[in-house]
């Protein structure tokens, strides 16, 4: 499963992209805002940063629209995937951009026929947002299953990148289902390092070696 980062914080983008857990980057207009940074420059900085694709927002609610942001943002890099909304203008302009040899990234995914239009529009990715589900009550990880199959059933090859992860166990989840991606914030792909058996052991090891008197340097 490919790791995307879910974040516009470049220093935090760097950090795990040292330890190669980056495939990619996600940015949202909420990142953007959190950034607190002019959307052409923190993108370009990021699309310099990695080699995989960086998904850069659309903001309009019409086809045309979204068609004409999404070539703008595409000048920034060659690494950028245009992100827009999956809504009847959004697979429009999908079509259209995809069409043109554009990676496209179908997000606001919560169903399963919303995800059977994306790829059938010629999705690169389709980003069906998990937590988001679960804050409502309804488990987002069967969404990732249903799409899973359906694209499989039909040899669809658009990517399911599993977003709206709030927290490790999704990650091992989405890996266990068989999502293409998992564009996850960086705490929670730092998280997925932690165990407390692990932190109980490596105490008492070293309480151990105390013991012997012994060094290694
Ligand atoms: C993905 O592309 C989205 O930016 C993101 O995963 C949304 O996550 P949230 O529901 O935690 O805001």
């Amino acid at each position: 499963m490919k790791f995307f980062v879910d974040t516009a914080d470049v220093d935090a983008i760097a950090e795990l992209n040292e330890l190669g857990m980056v495939d990619g980057v996600t940015t949202n207009p909420s990142l953007i805002m959190k950034s607190g940074r002019d959307i052409r420059e923190v993108t370009k900085q990021i699309c310099d940063m990695i080699d995989g694709p960086v998904s850069a927002e659309t903001v309009a609610l019409e086809s045309e629209g979204m068609i004409a942001e999404g070539r703008e943002l595409a000048a920034i890099a060659d690494n950028i995937a245009i992100k827009v909304p999956l809504t009847w203008d959004g697979l429009k302009a999908c079509r259209v951009l995809s069409g043109e040899g554009r990676m496209v990234n179908v997000t606001l995914c919560f169903s399963a026929n919303q995800a059977l239009l994306a790829a059938k529009a010629g999705a690169t990715f389709i980003s069906p947002f998990i937590g988001r589900l679960d804050d409502l009550n309804i488990d987002g990880m069967d969404l990732i299953g249903d799409i899973r199959t359906i694209y499989d059933n039909y040899g669809f090859e658009t990517q399911i990148l599993a977003a709206s992860i709030r927290t490790a166990n999704h990650m091992k989840e989405a890996a266990l289902i068989g999502a293409d991606v998992a564009t996850a914030p960086p705490a929670v792909i730092q998280a997925m390092a932690n165990h407390a058996l692990t932190d109980k052991g490596l105490d008492a090891f070293l309480k151990d070696w105390e013991k012997t008197g012994q060094k290694i340097l």
